[in-house]
């Protein structure tokens, strides 16, 4: 089957998809987007969050042939040509990138907390990622990144 799918603002178009094949399988193997990570492929760790539609979704769990005409956005169109985001860049000033597997599903998931509660709690911004696992951190680097990002104004006027 073909999928076409609005890919980080352009179209884009994967042949001979079979129908077992994820979202996450074709961003990485077909379109040239490896920023999502895949390391448990069961929808356990939040490392291959993208936007779907404008909504983080597992992109593991999610069959290829679903996304047909939708619109996703990955860690890779979060960023300008030219700078990456402040939630991006929050991230690596605090030091809460380690491994770096755990961390384009954080960023997006962090990138869409913000949209919505652009000065969160700490409980907020644990509830929000607890979907997300990593295990180098310890999560307190994260926390901050979080923080930082926040407090930059990322999410928009608070
Ligand atoms: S790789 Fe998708 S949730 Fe872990
Ligand atoms: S930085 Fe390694 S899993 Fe989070």
């Amino acid at each position: 089957m073909r999928v076409t799918a609005t890919v980080n603002g352009q179209s884009q178009q994967a042949d001979d998809v079979w129908e077992g094949e994820s979202l996450l399988y074709i961003l990485r193997e077909r379109m040239g987007l490896p920023g999502s990570k895949n390391a448990c492929e069961q929808g356990e760790c939040g490392s291959c969050t993208v936007y779907l539609d404008g909504v983080p979704v597992c992109a593991c769990l999610v069959a290829a042939g679903q996304v047909e005409g939708r619109e996703v956005v990955t860690v890779e169109g979060l960023a300008d040509p030219d700078a990456l985001h402040p939630v991006q860049q929050a991230f690596l000033e605090t030091g809460a990138v380690q491994c770096g597997f755990c961390t384009p599903g954080l960023l997006v998931q962090t990138h869409d907390l913000l949209a919505r509660t652009p000065r969160p709690t700490d409980p907020e911004i644990r509830e929000a990622l607890a979907g997300n696992l990593c295990r180098c951190t310890g999560y307190e680097k994260i926390l901050d990144a979080v923080r930082l990002a926040a407090e930059r104004g990322a999410g928009g006027p608070a």
